[in-house]
């Protein structure tokens, strides 16, 4: 059993409103933002003026992933009513745990990224105090690359660290999620799955998200 957040990065940007309102209205859990600065990844997605954008609409709350340097200079700016989560890159903080206290100041959950390359141990200290663990499952940067097998095995090993000290955190995974490995990915132990391209790049966004609740929930 688990939840879907569709990244809009994927969207067609033209009819954002439109587009989310669909795939909430589908039952997708959470609207996946992601945030580029070309300086952290190697691209420019949008900031927070677009996400704003959204708050008129009837959409799904936010899950923001900031693939940002610096991101304590912007966390205010994407603070709203549908801001449920806010995850900033374990890569990109030097004082993480400042970071993360600062994310929950604002009342909103707060979330470490790690990159394919960063071994899980690197969240060692921190997990006490975050809501969330995003893994990311290809280099980030950009939608529709394919899913790095290896990624599962650090879902898994994640979960029996969360088991066996009583954590209470949130897994997520993200880059190169489908319908056809989607099983195999929740049932390795996560509990939200990012789609963006197998979402928003489809004809059907509200069908693919139906598609997904079938073999996740
Ligand atoms: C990658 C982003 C992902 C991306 C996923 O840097 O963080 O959220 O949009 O896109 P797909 O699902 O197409 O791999
Ligand atoms: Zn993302």
């Amino acid at each position: 059993m688990a939840e879907l957040s569709p990244s809009i990065l994927s969207a067609d940007f033209s009819k954002l409103g439109e587009q989310t309102e669909i795939a909430s209205a589908a039952g997708a859990d959470y609207m996946h933002i992601d945030v580029m600065d070309g300086h952290f990844v190697p691209n420019i997605s949008f900031g927070a003026a677009v996400m704003k954008s959204l708050d008129s609409q009837d959409t799904a709350p936010y899950d923001v992933h900031l693939m940002i340097e610096n991101p304590d200079d912007f966390l205010s700016e994407f603070v709203t009513e549908k801001t449920e989560f806010i995850t900033v890159h374990q890569e990109a903080c030097v004082h993480l745990n400042r970071t993360i206290s600062h994310i929950k100041s604002y009342g909103i959950g707060a979330g470490v990224a790690l990159n394919p390359a960063t071994p899980v141990m690197m969240l060692q200290e921190i997990l006490p105090d975050v809501d969330l663990v995003l893994i990311m499952s290809v280099n980030p940067g950009f939608g529709g690359q394919s899913f790095i097998p290896s990624t599962l095995k650090k879902i898994k090993q994640l979960a029996e660290l969360r088991r066996t000290s009583g954590y209470d955190f949130k897994i997520e995974i993200d880059g190169g999620v489908k319908l056809n490995n989607a099983k195999e990915i929740a049932d390795a132990g996560t509990d939200i799955l990012v789609a963006g391209s197998a979402v928003f790049g489809a004809p059907d966004p509200g069908e693919q998200v139906r598609e997904f609740l079938k073999i996740i929930k």
